[in-house]
Order: C-alpha cells, then sequence, then structure tokens
C-alpha cells in the first residue's frame, strides 16, 4: 500500500471556459489533477486533447493525471507524456501490446498507466502489473461523468491489491467513477489509494474544502497490511 491516498479530482466537471481558474481552485488541496481525454470513438463522448493539455500545464504546478479514452493511444499518448503529463494512463481495451506502451511512456518521462473499463476482466492484466506505475479500475462504464458508482467493481480493485501485495509492487491502485463521500470508503477498504473525483470535487460549493473531506474519509478507511 502506498502510503498515503491520492486524490485526483476529475476536470471534466470543471468549467471548461475557466479551466485554469478551476485548476487554481485545488492548488494545495489535490495532489493531481485528472484529465478526461474523449476522442468520440474509443467512448461516444469528446471532451479535450493535447492543445489543451499544453495550455493548461503551463498554468499549473500540479501534476497531470492524463486519462486517454481513446483508439490508437501508441500514436498519441506519447505526446502528453513529452507535454509535461505526470502520469499518462490509456486503456487495455485500446491497446495491443501495453507493455511497449507503457515502456514508451516511461521513456518519455511520464508514468505509465493501464485502465480496465467496466466490462473487462481484470485478470488477463494482473501479469502486467510489474510494467505500469498505475492501475486504474473503472468504477462506471468510461465515457461521461457523473454516473453512478458500481460497487461490484470493487472485487477488481481487490484482486489488483492482492497481486501488489503479493509481488510487494510500487503500483498505485486507481478507481475512477462515482467517487464521492459516500462511496470513498468502500473504494479505500478494497485496497485503491488514488481517487478521481470529478462531480463530487467540481460539483462542491468549495472544491478544495471537498477534496480535504474525501482524504479524511479515505484515509480513515485504508486498510494498512
Ligand atoms: C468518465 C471519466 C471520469 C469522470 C468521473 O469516463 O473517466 O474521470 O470525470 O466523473 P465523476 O466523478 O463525476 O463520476
Ligand atoms: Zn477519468
Amino acid at each position: 500500500m502506498e502510503p498515503s491516498p491520492i486524490i485526483a479530482p476529475s476536470i471534466l466537471a470543471a468549467d471548461f471556459a475557466r479551466l485554469a481558474q478551476e485548476v487554481h481552485a485545488i492548488e494545495g488541496a489535490a495532489d493531481w489533477v485528472h484529465v478526461d481525454v474523449m476522442d468520440n470513438h474509443f467512448v461516444p463522448n469528446l471532451s479535450i486533447g493535447l492543445p489543451v493539455v499544453q495550455c493548461l500545464r503551463s498554468a499549473t504546478s500540479i501534476p497531470f493525471d492524463v486519462h486517454l479514452m481513446i483508439t490508437d493511444p501508441e500514436r498519441w499518448a506519447p505526446g502528453y507524456a513529452e507535454a509535461g503529463a505526470y502520469n499518462v494512463t490509456f486503456h487495455a481495451e485500446a491497446c495491443e501490446d501495453p507493455v511497449a506502451l507503457a515502456k514508451t511512456l516511461r521513456a518519455a518521462g511520464a508514468k505509465a498507466g493501464l485502465a480496465i473499463d467496466r466490462d473487462t476482466p481484470v485478470e488477463p492484466y494482473l501479469e502486467l502489473l510489474p510494467y505500469v506505475d498505475t492501475l486504474l479500475i473503472m468504477t462506471i462504464k468510461a465515457g461521461f461523468g457523473g454516473q453512478k458508482f458500481m460497487p461490484e467493481m470493487l472485487d477488481k480493485v481487490r484482486a489488483v491489491r492482492r497481486r501488489i501485495s503479493a509481488k510487494g509492487l510500487q503500483v498505485r491502485l486507481e478507481v475512477d467513477g462515482g467517487i464521492a463521500a459516500d462511496t470513498i470508503e468502500q473504494a479505500a477498504e478494497a485496497g485503491a489509494d488514488a481517487f478521481v473525483a470529478g462531480t463530487a470535487v467540481y460539483g462542491a460549493q468549495d472544491p478544495a474544502e471537498a477534496i480535504r473531506k474525501l482524504r479524511a474519509l479515505a484515509l480513515g478507511a485504508t486498510v494498512t497490511p
């Protein structure tokens, strides 16, 4: 288990007309800022891409956690690493050779993340854990913010946590989708140590306060081995 939980607000739920200010509002409270890139192919939705990430990168020092919900990540993911993203996560369903892409991302200076969507079993990917820095379990179907958390996805989180512990790996186990004050504890108990929250942070009156509350809940529920 990594020492402290990571809280990663998703700017998908922020005001896109004021992105820099929205990121400034979580500085000092958030660990990472989660950037959802959607291409209208891998998922039906379309959000933001590389030019926005490049501009926003120069507006803040918070590490960027880029979540690529796109087809052909081999072509596009390295650009996000080169733009200064801290972590670049691509989807298992969209990638033929995750180990090779993870290696490319690390060579470009980023951490490498592998995401598992709602309908994808995690077992086939457990053996890839030594080759990635982050494993993201979707707790919804990827594509839209504001969906309802699916507790049945936590079996995948437990399976990944067991493997990370058994092998003594340094991998962040991230959950994404419907994470809020009423769901974060069960995700932490299942073994997650990084938490994406869109609506729960940017839908709150005070985003920084919402992050502090989520962190306290996650810390309280974290099971130390
Ligand atoms: C959805 C995105 C999520 C989304 C989460 O496909 O990957 O990161 O922003 O939003 P909430 O926290 O509102 O479920
Ligand atoms: Zn996401």
